[in-house]
């Protein structure tokens, strides 16, 4: 068994990297940063220097551990020192040719011995393992913002990854304090995938004027969910959700179920980017206090319209495309049923895992939500997946071991 990880690299000191350093340094490992642009590593030590004085006032830290955390963050101007440690993290903008370059140059500095690990949320490990000369050594640590309060890590098992990487990223994860699912390196991994319907269900319910805004987040709420998918992507930004929906869209050749709506660019090419821009779905006052819905997405109502949805039925609604795309995670051998509830719990809040509650449900149930709409709209969108299907005819279980 080889040593635990006791010294990391971190690449790039924006938002993610800065959280990653900050965990590591705090878990007792040194960490070497590095980030070409001026100012930038003082700018994280700066704001990681804060969220520990936080800690230290909330009396989750004392004050002897966070100068201790605070000494073992180290800037380098060179990218063998950061090579240097057991396990490098990148967390470089999202941008496939910077990616690229910095892999390759990682992979030229570094011993044989050091893991290289990607926080892409979106780009294909595979890819990035293939510009180096040991693709082995190249695994995916996708954490989640911000890192030192999301305890998920999604560890990305490149096809090309040996195992006992995998496994060492994994135990990295868990001596920063993290929970590790495994998945394969596959479109948004388990949670931007899984997560998709949570939104897309909502604005088409409300695109096709069968709901409001309000009434679909009070609905989720209602069983629930912290925030209705509205107000969650209000927080995201609508940025950031409209280009992950359609990363995973394009990456999934434009099947159906991941199409993202038109509300989504219009609301971003009208500048409203969410609680970020103090207007989203909803509008906000300067104090963060929040509006009313934005005019601007209201539903016209001088014509022939279907009759309303109740709230159970926004919810059986959105419910069963989640647990339809968690189905069909499993069957595509994403991740073991038990990490993707695990995962959809711990990295998007969802309180409970979504095979766990489809059960709950009933899957009979479910199948029986989506075939109604399937036959309303037959665009597969709303097609169900085969195992699904399979389970809720024989009344299995997601979590019994396959026959
Ligand atoms: N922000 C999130 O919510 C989030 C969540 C999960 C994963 N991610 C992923 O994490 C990665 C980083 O995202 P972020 O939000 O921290 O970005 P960011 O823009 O906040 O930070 C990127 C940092 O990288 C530095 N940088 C640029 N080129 C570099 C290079 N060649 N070498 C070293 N440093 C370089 C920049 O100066 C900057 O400080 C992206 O791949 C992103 O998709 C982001």
């Amino acid at each position: 068994m080889s040593e635990p990880i006791s010294r990391m690299g971190v690449l790039g000191a924006g938002t993610m990297g800065a959280g990653v350093a900050q965990v590591a340094a705090e878990a007792g490992l040194e960490v070497m940063v590095h980030d070409p642009v001026e100012g930038a590593f003082e700018r994280a030590r700066t704001l990681i220097a804060g969220f520990l004085a936080r800690k230290v006032q909330k009396e989750q830290l004392s004050e002897a551990d966070a100068r201790a955390a605070l000494a073992r963050l180290h800037a380098t101007a060179r990218l063998d020192e950061i090579a240097a440690a057991e396990l490098v993290v990148e967390a470089i903008p999202e941008d496939l040719t910077l990616k690229t370059d910095a892999f390759r140059r990682l992979d030229a500095a570094a011993g044989t011995e050091t893991i290289l690990a990607t926080n892409t949320s979106s780009l294909s490990v595979a890819r990035l393992a293939a510009t180096t000369q040991h693709p082995e050594r190249v695994v995916g640590m996708h954490f989640f913002n911000p890192v030192p309060l999301m305890v998920l890590v999604e560890v990305v098992a490149a096809p090309a990854a040996a195992q006992p990487n995998v496994e060492r990223v994994a135990e990295a994860a868990r001596r920063l304090g993290k929970t590790p699912v495994v998945t394969t390196d596959t479109p948004g991994f388990i949670v931007n995938r899984v997560a998709r319907p949570f939104y897309l269900e909502a604005l088409r319910i409300v695109g096709e004027g069968l709901a409001g805004v309000e009434q679909v987040d009070g609905a989720m709420r209602g069983i629930g969910f912290r925030m209705g998918p509205f107000e969650l992507i209000d927080a995201i930004g609508l940025d950031v959700n409209f280009a992950v929906s359609q990363s995973v869209y394009e990456q999934f050749f434009f099947d159906a179920r991941y199409r993202p709506h038109p509300m989504q660019r219009m609301l971003v090419d009208a500048g409203r980017l969410g609680r970020k821009a103090s207007a989203g779905f909803y509008d906000y006052q300067t104090d963060g206090t929040r509006g009313g819905v934005w005019p601007g997405i209201s539903h016209r109502a001088d014509g022939p319209t279907l009759e309303p949805l109740s709230g159970e039925q926004v919810q059986a609604r959105i419910l069963a495309t989640i647990v339809n795309e968690a189905a069909s995670a499993v069957a595509e051998g994403v991740a073991t049923p038990e990490a993707i509830d695990v995962a959809m719990r711990l990295g998007t809040n969802y309180p409970s895992g979504p095979l766990e509650w489809g059960e709950r449900i009933g899957l009979a149930h479910v199948v029986g939500t989506l075939d109604v709409l399937h036959a309303l709209v037959p665009d597969g969108r709303y097609r169900v997946v085969p195992l699904l299907r399979s389970l809720a005819e024989r009344n299995g279980s997601f979590f019994e071991p396959g026959e």
